[in-house]
């Protein structure tokens, strides 16, 4: 059994995966794509059995992921996969259509129309980029004047892409904290709480949130597990939240990091991460 990983930048959770690799007995290397030049669609015996796919960069990664695919290499997660969650719009409507309970939604496609989805939602509301991590410009919006400038400022700097576009949201009142779950394939790996910092309203572990180990209970499992089907199954991160009652499932990640979750727990993520690689390739 071989496996490739492939980055852009090697962070503790690469490094992480290739050791447990090594001592599961699979070999394993790290390959550092930026170098990489593909003819299409010569097939590469040097990726060996299955890859990891661990590039930050979402398109990057989406470019290699199609690229490795098109010439027969088996890559976790699939292409398809990385689309659907590296898209919020897309992982929004993959949730509701496996009716995975996920905050109300409304996609706008003008200044205009945003203004209008807002009246729907009411303020507070999150807007958010379709792509993007770390809770990079997912920015609460307070009342309507808010809403304005943020429109103003979205029209003059946003990216060409989505300048006119808006991904909207109810505002969910939670504890300042969320739920982090591990996935792979049909099991939980690890589930922590995310607590948010003093003066910080998101919950990602980039914002300086703190992990904290607990059990989810039958009704959150059964949730995140149809949250990971629904966006077609792999190596993922469930984000939810925990309004007054039920769960909602805001997020799924594609390329998952779990260093924040591995300080909370003690089962070995990147083994559990590294023996799943290792059984979808012998699918
Ligand atoms: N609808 C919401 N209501 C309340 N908080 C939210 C909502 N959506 C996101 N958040 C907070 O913002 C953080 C980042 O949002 P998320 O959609 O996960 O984007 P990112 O991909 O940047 O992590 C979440 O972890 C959560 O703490
Ligand atoms: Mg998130």
């Amino acid at each position: 059994m071989k496996v490739t990983i492939t980055f852009d930048r090697l962070r503790w959770e690469e490094k992480a995966l290739s050791d447990a690799a090594e001592s599961a007995g699979i070999e394993a290397s790290l390959v550092d794509v930026k170098g990489l030049v593909f003819e299409i669609p010569k097939k590469r015996a040097e990726f060996g059995d299955v890859v990891l796919q661990r590039c930050i960069s979402h398109y990057r990664s989406s470019l290699l992921t199609q690229t490795l695919e098109g010439a027969g290499v088996k890559v976790v997660n699939s292409f398809a996969v990385a689309e659907t969650c590296s898209n919020k719009l897309a992982t929004s409507i993959a949730l509701a259509n496996a009716k995975v309970p996920t905050p109300r939604t409304f996609l706008a496609l003008t200044s205009e129309a945003a203004e209008e989805a807002a009246e729907k939602l009411g303020f507070p509301l999150v807007m958010k980029p379709f792509t993007g991590s770390w809770g990079r410009m997912v920015t609460v919006v307070r009342d309507r004047s808010t809403l304005q400038s943020l429109i103003e400022f979205k029209e003059e700097l946003a990216n060409p892409q989505e300048q006119h576009m808006y991904y909207l949201q109810e505002f969910i009142r939670r504890p300042p904290r969320d739920i982090r779950a591990i996935v792979a394939g049909d099991s939980i790996v690890a589930c922590v709480h995310r607590i948010a910092p003093k003066g910080e309203w998101r919950t990602n572990v980039a914002r300086g949130a703190v992990s904290k180990s607990f059990k989810p209970d039958s009704e959150l499992k059964e949730i995140i597990l149809k949250a990971a089907e629904a966006v077609g199954g792999g190596i993922l991160g469930v984000d939810a939240m925990e309004p007054d009652a039920g769960y909602l499932v805001h997020e799924v990640n594609n390329t998952v990091e779990f260093k924040g979750a591995q300080s909370a727990v003690d089962v070995d993520i990147p083994a559990q991460l590294v023996k799943y690689v290792a059984q979808s390739a012998r699918r």
